[in-house]
């Protein structure tokens, strides 16, 4: 008998962290079609879009009309960014479900990003997160700058605790540790994501966020896989960045996770060729190469490559 695979979620990020930093407009159809294609390749939970200032990410300024007129998969959750009562209130009214808080783990990127400090994002937060728990809504913490700031430097583990802790504690479904400017090596995962363990977080309240910007992201995988995270962010097509965090190129590519999970025998539920398909289309759509590694290589079919030999 073979033993039942584990499961791995993956939360798609590409729509939001993806496209929100691009300059040139993407059309609401264009947005709306990459969603269906996102859903089409089984992702299960697609961060959709922002409710945040449209001055600060014009973007996503779109986002009421696009998650009015989303049409809801069944199965498929579509979480979006709200920062304040303002957003709350546009994200109810254009019928959203699951919704993200976002902070960070240094001062200077949070008063960068949101205008605030840590502590005053976190008191904004409950106007948000109050509403959403009464209304039955599954919610997510992001604490951004987990590995490293762009302004600070190192951030220490015990400020990425103190976070998350406060986090939970306003009673989000789980956390989701960033790093933000793709600075982590395995030995930090193992630092931070220690600590956290250490202070009482279960793995399954916690998912990692990682950015390719150097490279690293698939041996942080691999390093939190060890921990026991279940749980990881990337945008397929590889896209993403800040505004406010200058070099932070690149989610970490959903299609690269998707093949390390394949070969670790981890259970995922995603289509890796219709995941491709989703990949061309935002390359396409932002009239640029699709740059990432399995997207060019593609997927390995083992046996595929042995039946062909004997043909
Ligand atoms: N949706 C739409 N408009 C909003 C808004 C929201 N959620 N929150 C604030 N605004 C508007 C206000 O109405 C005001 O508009 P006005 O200038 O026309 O009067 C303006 O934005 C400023 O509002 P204020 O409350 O002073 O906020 P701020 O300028 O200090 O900005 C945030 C605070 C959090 C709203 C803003 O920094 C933001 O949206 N940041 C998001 C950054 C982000 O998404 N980063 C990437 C994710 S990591
Ligand atoms: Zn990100």
């Amino acid at each position: 008998m073979s033993q039942m695979a584990e499961q791995v979620r993956v939360y798609e990020v590409g729509p939001r962290d993806g496209l929100q930093n691009e300059a040139q407009p993407i059309t609401l159809d264009a947005k709306l079609q990459y969603l269906e294609l996102l859903a089409d390749a089984g992702l299960r939970e697609i961060e959709a879009t922002s409710f945040v200032s449209p001055k600060a990410i014009p973007q996503l300024a779109d986002a009421d009309e696009l998650m009015t007129r989303l049409v809801r998969r069944a199965g498929v959750r579509y979480p979006v960014l709200v920062p304040n009562r303002r957003g709350m209130q546009r994200a109810m009214e254009a019928g959203v479900e699951a919704v993200c808080v976002f902070t960070a783990a240094s001062e200077p990127f949070t008063q960068h990003n949101i205008g605030m400090s840590i502590a005053e994002s976190l008191e904004a937060f409950g106007e948000v997160l109050a509403p959403a728990r009464q209304r039955g809504m599954w919610t997510r913490g992001y604490v951004s700058t987990a590995f490293g700031c762009p302004y600070q430097g190192e951030v220490g583990e015990a400020a990425v605790v103190g976070v998350a802790r406060q986090l939970l504690d306003l009673g989000v479904d789980e956390v989701s540790i960033g790093d933000t400017i793709g600075v982590a090596g395995p030995r930090d995962v193992h630092r931070v994501v220690g600590a956290l363990l250490d202070a009482g977080f279960g793995p399954r309240q916690l998912a990692m966020h990682f950015h390719d910007t150097r490279g690293t992201a698939l041996a942080n995988v691999s390093a939190a896989l060890e921990l026991g995270i279940r749980t990881f962010d990337a945008s397929t097509g590889g896209t993403g960045g800040c505004p406010y965090a200058p070099g932070a190129a690149g989610n970490l590519a959903t299609e690269d996770l998707v093949y390390l999970l394949e070969r670790e025998g981890l259970e995922h539920g995603i289509d890796l060729e219709k995941l491709l398909v989703a990949a061309h289309f935002i390359a396409d759509t932002l009239d640029r190469p699709l740059a990432t590694k399995v997207g060019q290589a593609g997927g390995w079919d083992a046996g595929e490559v042995a039946a062909a030999a004997e043909r």
